[in-house]
């Protein structure tokens, strides 16, 4: 019986949506031309009208090529080709000036890094640089990891006096160290794990900003670059992430870390072929997302901040080698301006506060609006 009654509904439902619908020729729609050019309908009277009708040129089924302009701004161009140089061909940053100012303007306690230690992976130059600072004129101790170790001791002792430029008569100084690893490495990485909490006894925060880009077509990349890049980049965040989660779940502690990835984690940037790059701060990010949930049970956090167009050494040297480029970026920046390093101080130093205690497996753009259009 119930069998019968199911027979007849599936018999209904299948004449139903096999049968046509039964269109008059006032209630017919007109069809638009939106063919790939694989499908072509028969031509009809109606028709006519669509093909007389000039705005199809710009669709799919006009020509590929018909117009120069097409994908103009949104192509990569296989000319523009940047190696990330050797260590001796980077300048050296400075701590930027009077951003700490004297501390006499209120803001939440929350913000206040005060009896932390930080890490900060590529911390001797750019981007990692200045979010030291950024930690320390929060109050955090800090740890900078860095292949360049003399660089990042000669930054440790500038922050230092810089700290104490600005808070005349402060009870402590932030202590910042510096230390030598190459990030893509296991034994490097936990040597220097070891060393800084000789140093500094624990750690409650890790910042990884090291990392670099370069630019080859997909096809010419050199493997053995690409493995480097990715080496750095992916490898580098996660062996820290774990080293420092494991250090605080021994330590049955709280902690708050922040990976580095970039705008090109969710966007293909243009016109600069770089895909490798792209990919691997794609991985940046959702790492990110993926240890914020399997470590929230200790109460680790775990965000992103993903950058746009910032301008440092590395980005003076590929405008410099590139000078058309400076134009095609800002073009396709809502603010109209590339950032600046300062611009990741505030939000590097909510992620890793209390201000930031409910956001965990974020990434928190900061690149004047360029993935919003
Ligand atoms: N500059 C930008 O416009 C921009 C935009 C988005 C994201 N980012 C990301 O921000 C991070 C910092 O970039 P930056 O512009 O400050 O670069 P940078 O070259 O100025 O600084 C990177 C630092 O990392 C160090 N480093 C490189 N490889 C290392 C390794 N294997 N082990 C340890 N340290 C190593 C370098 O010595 C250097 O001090 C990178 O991850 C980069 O991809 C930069």
């Amino acid at each position: 019986m119930i069998k019968a009654t199911l027979l007849r509904q599936v018999s209904r439902a299948s004449t139903t949506a096999i049968r046509p619908p039964t269109l008059t020729a006032a209630t017919r729609l007109p069809v638009r031309a939106f063919s790939n050019g694989v499908a072509r309908r028969e031509k009809s009277n109606d028709d006519v009208d669509d093909e007389k009708d000039h705005h199809d040129e710009y669709s799919t089924s006009g020509k590929p090529g018909a117009f120069e302009h097409e994908g103009r701004f949104s192509r990569t161009d296989n000319t523009i080709r940047v190696e990330y140089p050797e260590e001796e061909h980077l300048p050296s940053s400075r701590p930027v000036q009077g951003r700490g100012s004297f501390h006499f303007k209120r803001t939440l306690s929350s913000f206040s890094l005060e009896d932390r230690v930080g890490v900060v992976t590529g911390g001797a130059r750019g981007l990692g640089l200045v979010m030291s600072q950024a930690l320390v004129v929060s109050g955090a101790d800090v740890a900078i990891v860095d292949l360049n170790k003399e660089e990042g001791q000669k930054q440790a002792q500038q922050l230092m006096d810089n700290f104490r430029k600005e808070n005349p008569g402060a009870e402590k100084v932030p202590k910042v160290t510096a230390h030598y690893a190459d990030v893509s490495k296991p034994d490097s990485v936990n040597a220097a794990l070891a060393e800084i909490l000789k140093d500094h006894g624990k750690i409650d925060n890790l910042v990884t900003s090291a990392g670099f880009t370069e630019n080859f077509d997909a096809i010419s990349y050199p493997h053995d670059r690409m493995q480097k890049l990715w080496g750095v980049n992916v490898d580098g965040t996660y062996l820290f992430a774990i080293g420092v989660a494991k250090h605080l779940m021994e330590r049955k502690a709280p902690g708050s870390i922040v990976f580095i990835g970039s705008m090109s984690g969710a966007i293909v940037n243009v016109p600069q072929p770089q895909a490798p790059y792209n990919a691997a701060k794609a991985a940046v990010r959702h790492l990110a997302s993926s240890l914020a949930v399997e470590w929230a049970h200790a109460g680790i956090r775990v965000n992103c901040i993903s950058p746009g167009y910032m301008l440092t050494a590395l980005t003076k040297k590929i405008l410099d080698d590139n000078p058309e480029l400076a134009n095609k970026w800002t073009s396709l920046i809502p603010q109209g301006k590339m950032g600046r390093p300062e611009d990741l101080m505030g939000a590097v130093t909510f992620l890793c506060s209390d201000a930031s205690g409910y956001v965990t497996g974020a990434d928190l753009r900061v690149d004047g609006g360029y993935t919003v259009t």
